[in-house]
């Protein structure tokens, strides 16, 4: 009797035979459920993704997000993404810290069938079928526009040819944005005898780690034409130190600061002039992340890598106006 009353209802309401004649409400939409292994909270590039993550791939956007702070460590992406597969998700996105080690369990997570999408930073694995798709920056780009801007620069204070010392600030060791920033500006020295590091730094993309850095290598050497600095929040630690020990930024004979990002706070500094040049790195990949989604929920086969738009900043470029529209 139970069986048969429960049958009657559900023919009613298939039929829109609500009770007082209300129509039945839709029945309920399945969230997609999502694996998110996030790199860390290193830097306010990383914020601002993190911040697109979540956004695009919210409830209200037909998402149920299951988000990881690797806290910049492998192994805890590593169990993270583990986590993932036995929560049996449908898709997982990495944002991976380095390039190498991910063969292994990305395989665990095509055993169980669940796509993976690599945002941010590249993986480098034996087979690319690993993963679906990739949505990231062309880091290597990104260095050689900043390191030709150097050139036009020097060019333009008549320096071309001059003796030049550099001090390189580099990103997380093995990471993508590390390795193609730093192959530009190698592939740069290379090509002018002139160009000297002075030191590589290991700043791990963050401003403390650099500022602690950058001063202890005052102590002893102050003899520095130019900051090439992996990321903005690593620019801001250098030019505390550089400002610290009596050295000025900017301007013709200051120390020039090239960085990456363009994150409000770095294209202020850009429009004061004590970051020269900066090279912008586009962390607004959630509404990519969820298009592409779709369109494997679609059964379509999206693009296996795909670069975003960026753009290039000098201290002329930089208003007011484009500070307050600035999203990050
Ligand atoms: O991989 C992108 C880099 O990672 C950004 O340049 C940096 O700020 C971040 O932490």
């Amino acid at each position: 009797m139970k069986r048969l009353l429960q049958v009657m209802l559900l023919l009613a309401a298939v039929l829109g035979l609500g009770a007082c004649g209300r129509e039945a409400a839709p029945a309920e939409k399945r969230l997609v459920r999502v694996g998110f292994s996030q790199v860390g909270s290193e830097s306010s590039w990383r914020k601002a993704n993190t911040a697109s993550m979540t956004a695009a791939l919210s409830e209200e956007e037909g998402f149920e997000l299951l988000f990881d702070n690797a806290k910049q460590r492998q192994e805890n992406q590593l169990l993270a993404i583990r986590n993932f597969i036995q929560q049996d998700v449908d898709y997982i996105v990495l944002a991976p810290i380095a390039e190498s080690g991910w063969d292994d369990v990305l395989q665990e997570a095509r055993d169980a069938g669940i796509p993976v999408i690599i945002a941010d930073r590249m993986i480098d694995v034996q087979d690319r079928d690993l993963y679906v798709s990739r949505v990231g920056s062309d880091f290597l780009k990104e260095g050689q526009q900043i390191v030709r801007w150097l050139e036009r620069e020097l060019e333009r204070r008549g320096e071309t040819g001059k003796p030049l010392r550099i001090l390189h600030i580099q990103g997380t060791d093995g990471a993508t944005s590390q390795l193609l920033r730093t192959q530009a500006l190698e592939e740069a020295v290379k090509a002018h005898p002139e160009w000297e590091i002075a030191a590589r730094l290991p700043g791990e993309y963050t401003e403390a780690k650099s500022y602690e850095l950058v001063r202890d290598f005052l102590r002893t050497d102050r003899d520095i034409d130019v900051v090439y600095s992996e990321n903005d929040n690593m620019s801001f630690g250098a030019i505390r130190a550089l400002e610290e020990a009596g050295l000025s930024c900017g301007g013709d004979g200051g120390v020039t600061v090239l960085s990456f990002d363009a994150v409000r706070e770095a294209l202020r500094l850009c429009m004061e002039g004590k970051i020269s040049a900066c090279a912008e790195c586009n962390p607004l990949h959630g509404p990519r992340v969820a298009a592409l989604i779709r369109q494997l929920e679609r059964g379509e086969t999206p693009e296996k890598e795909t670069f975003v738009e960026e753009a290039f900043f000098e201290t002329g470029d930089v208003t007011e106006e484009l500070l307050r529209s600035r999203e990050y």
